[in-house]
């Protein structure tokens, strides 16, 4: 049976190594595999919920397309498409809008995070949250069911959305007649959840970051600036609560995970590990450095790809749009 495997990005800030090895690695391979359908897609109007700078959703965007790209993403076989191409989806996620329950989205992580942040400080529970925070489980759900997606790779944070966009899609299901697949969450606990710089969870929110396709320089200051504690050179090292070593682990061979937990335990200096890892995340990465760079300079051949893909996609949106409106009702009275 064929599995079909969607995912999104949203198009704020430049990919890092933990996007790399928690989603964009993962997700290439599955869908180089045989029995997949994989849609990858830019999304752009996510991003609004987070940004109001038109120039950093529009570079952003063209950063992650160029990323994919430029790490062998092959988009003869996965559709790859940027969420804005395709007008069903908007469209689709009114519907969903009126066939879902307000009180599932009081439920919200995002959204309730931010009414308690509010009432910490004594604000008005709902300041700065705007309609687009609240209803974004709606256009998640509306980018999943739209392509009749099984299979959702997310991490953890995303796993209630899948479950909304599952809780909306049996609603409608089970008023209008069969139309969506129900989708689940998949999360691999064999990929690496990648720590910053500072030892937290890789994340832009926490400005702890590697950027991905930085010059060779300053992916090696990146590294070197990765915190470590104050053991000398000899004195045997902890791999386990080590963000060098937990990198090393996500980019290297078992074989080689080996040696260098051995080298931890002989005391490796702080200096010498940082200067291996350097060496082995900038050999997996210079090639596609390349790669991307180029792209970068090519913003015309990237749209044109992203055009493609939205083509492609709009063959299934067309058709499942048309579907809906007809269950609902908006159709022609003659
Ligand atoms: N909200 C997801 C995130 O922040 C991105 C996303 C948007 C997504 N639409 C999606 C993920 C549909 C999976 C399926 O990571």
């Amino acid at each position: 049976m064929t599995r079909r495997v969607l995912t999104g990005i949203t198009a704020t800030g430049t990919p890092h190594l933990g996007n790399y090895v928690g989603a964009i690695r993962p997700a290439i391979k599955v869908s180089s595999e045989g029995d997949v359908e994989s849609f990858y897609f830019l999304a752009d109007y996510h991003a609004l919920i987070k940004s109001n700078d038109p120039n950093q959703v529009r570079q952003s965007s063209k950063e992650i397309a160029a990323t994919w790209l430029a790490l062998g993403l092959d988009t003869d076989k996965a559709v790859f498409y940027r969420q804005s191409d395709i007008p069903e989806i908007m469209e689709l996620m009114w519907v969903l809008t009126c066939n879902s329950a307000k009180g599932l989205m009081n439920r919200a992580h995002a959204y309730k995070a931010a009414v308690q942040a509010n009432d910490a400080i004594g604000s008005d529970p709902d300041f700065g949250v705007t309609m687009g925070l609240f209803s974004y489980p709606i256009l998640m759900a509306a980018d999943i069911l739209m392509f009749n997606a099984s299979h959702i790779p997310v991490g953890r944070d995303q796993i209630q959305h899948v479950e909304m966009a599952r809780d909306i899609a049996q609603r409608f299901n089970h008023h209008y007649g069969e139309t969506f697949v129900l989708p689940q969450a998949v999360v691999d606990d064999d990929i690496d959840i990648l720590q910053g710089l500072d030892g937290r969870k890789m994340s832009k929110s926490y400005d702890n970051t590697i950027p991905l396709f930085d010059t060779e320089n300053k992916l090696r200051k990146s590294i070197n600036k990765i915190k470590t504690n104050t053991l000398e050179p000899g004195d045997a090292k902890d791999p386990e609560n080590s963000t060098i070593f937990q990198i090393w682990q996500a980019f290297s061979s078992p074989e080689k995970t080996v040696e260098m937990r051995n080298k931890f335990s002989e005391g490796i200096a702080w200096g010498e590990a940082k200067k291996e890892l350097f060496e082995l995340v900038n050999s997996e990465l210079s090639q596609s450095r390349v790669q991307y760079n180029e792209l970068m300079a090519n913003s015309d051949y990237i749209e044109e790809i992203l055009l493609k893909g939205a083509e492609r996609a709009r063959e299934q949106s067309a058709t499942l749009l048309a579907k809906v409106r007809k269950s609902v009702g908006i159709a022609s009275i003659s």
